[in-house]
């Protein structure tokens, strides 16, 4: 889909979109069309008992009398004094769906000054077209059948408003991000048929492109590196594991301490030989959505160029049955030292967490690091699919998170930590084991473990096993399947505390 931005003019086909506020009354745009269709419009919103210009309602005209475009879409904002940028982000998503449903090709959004709006009108446009592109995202590749009425159907959406290079260079940075959510999405919705360490690596590799220096540790670097715990998950694929690590310099002063994020990248996750059930494990290959997101992530900065040094690292595995697979009870040695009992092999996500983590911290001595991992089914038990869990031993990190969350709206919340549930994964015969007690508290004691390995580097641990695939398709920026979830959040915790 082509995104353009225009003054207005009035187009003469496809479908017009324009605002009504609460109490249907029309915005200016609305009212000068109203003009030109004899007051129609203005009897339309009177004549519909349902539709008052409340936010996230519709009302559509068709074949508008005195107009010769095609269709007329009424949109509801709500109060002006109440419009927030997320509300006109889902607001660009919604129409780019409800578009495609109707079989446009091309539309235009005629977005307006509005007395009272909290959000600039440049901003405004760019959040609408923002919301827009992040709801066009679509995964096809493998589909050979698809039926017309399935494929999406818009090909052009314009912008129209008063200074419309203000609001194209306004979008030009939320191009970039959305850039970076498809790529995640992209990495995330690809069968681990086609998709494994070694093809993440080469997608990694492309990242040259934008200005992102990568460096890879092949396995027999991890050995010489010590990083034991990583490479016993690897060890029942056929596939060669890697760490990946990618560096972007924006900062102004090149000695400014980079920032980190740390990814866990499963490629598919069988949970080894404590294999899992077979009904729903082909979801596990969205187990690497960590690694997905710090990627998208690298590119999304680095796309826009932020004024930060930015460090992205990723542990990438196949979790395989095999009869070189790691056992039940087999100790491994991590890079840190610290040794660890593998009680359950389907719990690697920490243990290739814990040697990229330390890696990570002794290596760039971050200002912090932020982990995003697919990490545990109990975090979907306790938060469902509307927000991640938050770890942190950082409390100032910790809220500058959360408020990226409620800013980007890819939320979290926080849980806890603590002498008690660290308590819980000492072994009787390692330093660690690689679950807690039983059930209980199953996000918490794998973020314990992490935490071992972090030093005294601040640190965050997002648990995304609930949002990194979405069922339910109801959010207007994320279709379903591969959400790109975190890629939005740390791209707004580095511009909000971390660009100079
Ligand atoms: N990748 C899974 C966690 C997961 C579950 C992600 C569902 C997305 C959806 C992780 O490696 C895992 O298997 N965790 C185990 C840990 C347990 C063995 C302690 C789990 O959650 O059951
Ligand atoms: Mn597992
Ligand atoms: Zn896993």
């Amino acid at each position: 889909m082509q995104i353009a931005f225009s003054e207005f003019s009035l187009p003469e086909s496809g479908t017009l979109i324009v605002g009504v506020l609460a109490d249907g009354a029309l915005t200016p745009s609305a009212q000068e069309i109203d003009g030109r269709m004899s007051g129609a419009l203005a009897q339309a919103v009177e004549g519909s008992s349902r539709f008052t210009g409340k936010k996230n309602t519709t009302l559509t005209l068709n074949a508008p009398a005195g107009l010769v475009l095609g269709r007329v879409i009424l949109v509801g904002l709500g109060k002006a004094g109440d419009i927030d940028k997320l509300q006109i982000q889902a607001m660009g998503g919604r129409i780019v769906s409800a578009l495609n449903k109707l079989g446009e090709s091309q539309a235009a959004i005629i977005i307006d000054t509005l007395d009272g709006c909290p959000v600039h009108l440049t901003d405004m446009v760019a959040e609408c077209a923002f919301g827009a592109q992040l709801a066009s995202y679509r995964f096809d590749k493998y589909r050979t059948k698809q039926k017309e009425e399935d494929k999406a159907t818009l090909d052009s959406l314009t912008f129209m408003s008063p200074d419309s290079d203000a609001a194209q260079t306004a979008f030009e940075p939320r191009r970039r991000v959305s850039d970076g959510v498809y790529l995640a999405r992209n990495l995330v919705s690809e069968p681990s048929n086609v998709k494994y360490p070694a093809t993440i690596v080469e997608d990694i590799q492309g990242l040259t492109e934008v200005g992102v220096d990568v460096q890879v540790l092949h396995e027999e670097r991890m050995k010489e590196l010590g990083m034991g715990a990583l490479l016993g998950v690897g060890q029942g694929s056929r596939r060669e594991s890697f760490i990946a690590i990618m560096r972007w310099n924006g900062a102004p002063d090149e000695d400014t301490p980079p920032v980190a994020f740390v990814g866990k990248g499963v490629t598919f996750d069988t949970g080894g030989i404590s294999i899992k059930p077979s009904g729903g494990m082909e979801e596990m290959k969205y187990d690497m959505a960590g690694a997905g997101a710090v990627i998208g992530l690298m590119k999304a900065l680095a796309g826009r160029k932020a004024r930060a040094n930015v460090v992205g690292v990723v542990g990438l595995v196949e979790n395989m049955p095999d009869g070189n697979a790691q056992r039940p009870g087999d100790v491994v040695t991590t890079m840190s030292g610290q040794t660890i009992e593998v009680i359950n092999t389907d719990a690697e996500g920490r243990l290739v967490l814990s040697d990229a983590l330390w890696y990570t911290h002794k290596t760039f001595e971050p200002q912090f690091m932020v982990d995003l991992a697919t990490l545990t089914g109990a975090i979907i038990v306790s938060l469902g699919t509307y927000q991640a869990g938050l770890f942190s031993n950082n409390d100032e990190l910790a809220e500058r998170l959360a408020a990226a969350g409620k800013a980007s709206g890819e939320e979290v919340w926080r849980l806890p930590l603590g002498s008690r549930y660290d308590k819980d994964i000492n072994s009787e015969i390692a330093d660690m084991k690689n679950v807690g007690k039983g059930r209980e508290a199953g996000s918490i004691t794998a973020a314990a473990l992490l935490e071992r390995f972090v030093g005294d580097t601040p640190w965050a641990h997002l648990d995304i096993a609930g949002m990194a695939w979405m069922k339910r398709g109801d959010d207007p920026t994320v279709p379903k399947g591969a959400s790109g979830y975190g890629v939005r959040l740390l791209d707004r915790l580095v511009a909000d505390h971390y660009e100079s």
